[in-house]
């Protein structure tokens, strides 16, 4: 990594961590935060220095841009530390470049790499005891732009603040995830937002997904806007579709978000002989194989949620189980990605970054 990591930020300290007072053990996901989190305002055309202070609620105009037109943009990035203490991110580039694209669709600044990747290791090597040893142990990390200053008037706003703040995390699902096939709402259309991280992508959800939670599904695969025909992503997470033993996923495109698992997985099967497509599955196709026994594995690929196997989908009131996989290609890819991200198998590509 080239960046400069010593882009001066001032820093104030908590005079006491709240730390001992957390269960590693039972976390909600993104419950709780650490001591610190890092600010940084833009104002006058022009990004101010960064702060790192005690995490806190701070105050902004009730007529800031983001309560209304919701300008807001996020990344989710993990910290994983090894059994020799150290600490490493994953592909931490991939997050900025993204949160920059979703930035210029937002009409918002771009993040210089230097505060963004100074802000980042300065703010974790801060919190360092916070990440916790042992696999499944990570520190969950956001990033988010948003837009703070004041008006209705509608149009972008001329103040941002730039924000990161850590959540020690287990796994995001707990049990099994079902998911319900949209047929009627829809996540992303054609020029729209849906690639961009942007909140207002994951607010429009809420709804659809609340009527599934209510039938007993955690999550909705979304499908192409026009035609609900083409299977797209899931609320939080890209998704992979087995098939015989080939992998399918949606490719990238307006309607889906660029995910650093989805691609990490692609990488690492094609380095292993795991068959891996890029293109659109059908419902109708995805049905069939369900029928005629072809369809082996169905899983979510996310940064929160890692690699998560799905047991059934519904799609016009009708269920389809995925059976159980005695070779999980789920299972032996999560294995391989978590391996490198805990150092615990060579990384040939050049993911990881220490702090
Ligand atoms: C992530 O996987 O980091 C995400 O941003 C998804 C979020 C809804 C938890």
């Amino acid at each position: 990594m080239s960046s400069n990591l010593t882009h001066e930020i001032d820093i104030v300290t908590v005079p006491v961590s709240k730390i001992d007072s957390v269960d590693f053990e039972n976390l909600a996901f993104g419950s709780v935060f650490t001591d610190h989190m890092l600010v940084c305002d833009f104002r006058e055309g022009q990004w101010h220095k960064p702060q790192i202070k005690p995490y806190e609620p701070f105050m902004i105009d009730p007529s800031a841009k983001v309560f209304h037109y919701g300008q807001a943009i996020f990344e989710g990035m993990k910290a994983y530390k090894t059994e020799q203490d150290e600490v490493w991110l994953f592909r931490p580039d991939q997050n900025l470049n993204r949160l920059n694209k979703s930035a210029v669709r937002m009409a918002m600044p771009e993040i210089p790499e230097d505060i963004f990747m100074s802000g980042l290791h300065q703010l974790i090597n801060l919190e360092r005891n916070w990440v916790k040893k042992g696999k499944g142990n990570t520190l969950y990390i956001r990033p988010f732009m948003i837009a703070i200053g004041s008006g209705v008037i509608a149009a972008p706003s001329t103040q941002y603040r730039f924000m990161i703040i850590l959540s020690p995390a287990k796994s995001y699902y707990s049990g099994e995830v079902k998911v319900l096939i949209a047929d009627h709402y829809s996540r992303a259309a054609n020029g729209g937002i849906g690639a961009a991280k942007a909140a207002g992508n994951y607010s429009a959800q809420f709804y659809p997904t609340k009527l599934a939670n209510d039938k007993g599904f955690q999550q909705v695969i979304w499908t192409d806007d026009a035609t609900h025909t083409k299977l797209e992503e899931a609320g939080t997470m890209n998704v992979f579709f087995r098939i015989n033993d080939t992998l399918y996923t949606a490719p990238i495109s307006e309607r889906i978000l660029d995910g650093v698992t989805r691609k990490s997985l692609i990488a690492l099967a094609q380095r292993d002989g795991i068959k891996v497509e890029e293109r659109s599955v059908l419902v109708s196709e995805l049905i069939e194989a369900a029928q005629n026994g072809s369809l082996k594995e169905i899983f979510g690929a996310g940064t929160a949620a890692v690699v998560n196997p799905i047991s059934g989908f519904s799609y016009e009131e009708k269920f389809y189980e995925v059976p159980k996989q005695e070779n999980s290609i789920a299972l032996e890819l999560k294995e391989k990605l978590t391996n490198i991200q805990y150092k615990l198998a060579e990384d040939t590509f050049g993911w990881t970054v220490k702090v």
